[in-house]
């Protein structure tokens, strides 16, 4: 196999993935979740291995196949993701592209909680999880490059160049949405990307080929 010489960059380079949505149990049968279906982060981390980048990907809960040519973690809460993520520094690059759980239950039920006659109401406490991609950006190991997502509805560049400078991102990819197609679910996407002194719009696009040119800038941005 011959590869682009643009796409021989990452070629090596040790590259960590998160992808998917996390779990988070209420008891044996419940769990708080959200619908990521993990084909953007699946997408970049089958792109990188084309590119014959030593590619860890860490999955939450998701029914997709495991691209070819790279090792796959399986996790299912934000706390187990939070853990494989750092066990798998040091690394060059970080991509953060799961849509982690910001909340979890305070405690898991250690048996189906039943309904009760005359109770109409349930209340979750739920905490605060950890923030695996500032965790990341901080940690004495850092990858070279961290690469955060970000999911806006409005004001997307505001808010994506906020969590930019609050994570201590290198790259923030986020969603542009209104846009057709684009989405969690979707096949398609369309992401504004942002750097310190610089952006790029990619696509819309299916997502394996925003992948690709995600991993060009990341590419470049590790070179600069
Ligand atoms: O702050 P917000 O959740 O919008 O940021 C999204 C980015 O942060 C994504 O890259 C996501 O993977 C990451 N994240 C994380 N750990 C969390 C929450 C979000 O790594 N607990």
């Amino acid at each position: 196999m011959s590869l682009r010489r643009e796409d021989a960059r990452l070629a090596g380079q040790r590259i960590v993935i998160s992808a998917g949505p996390t779990f988070e149990d209420i008891d044996p049968v419940r769990f708080i979740g959200n619908r990521s279906s993990g084909k953007m982060g699946f997408a970049i981390a089958a792109a990188a291995a084309r590119r014959a980048a030593d590619v860890v990907l860490v999955a939450g809960p998701v029914t997709l196949p495991t691209p070819m040519g790279l090792r796959r973690v399986d996790v299912r809460s934000a706390a187990q993701m939070h853990a494989a993520v750092l066990a798998e520094l040091p690394a060059d690059v970080y991509v953060g592209a799961a849509a982690v759980a910001d909340f979890t239950p305070q405690r898991v039920a250690p048996s189906k909680i039943k309904k009760q006659a005359g109770v109409d109401t349930l209340t979750l406490e739920l905490v605060r999880t950890t923030d695996i991609l500032a965790d990341v950006a901080a940690h004495a190991q850092r990858p070279r490059l961290v690469v955060g997502f970000a999911a806006e509805t409005d004001h997307v560049e505001q808010y994506a160049r906020g969590k930019l400078e609050k994570k201590k991102l290198d790259l923030i990819a986020a969603n542009r949405v209104g846009i057709a197609g684009s989405g969690f679910e979707s096949d398609d996407n369309a992401l504004m990307v942002y750097w310190r002194d610089g952006e790029r719009a990619l696509g819309p696009a299916p997502k394996t080929q925003l992948a690709d040119a995600l991993l060009d800038l990341i590419a470049e941005r590790l070179h600069a």
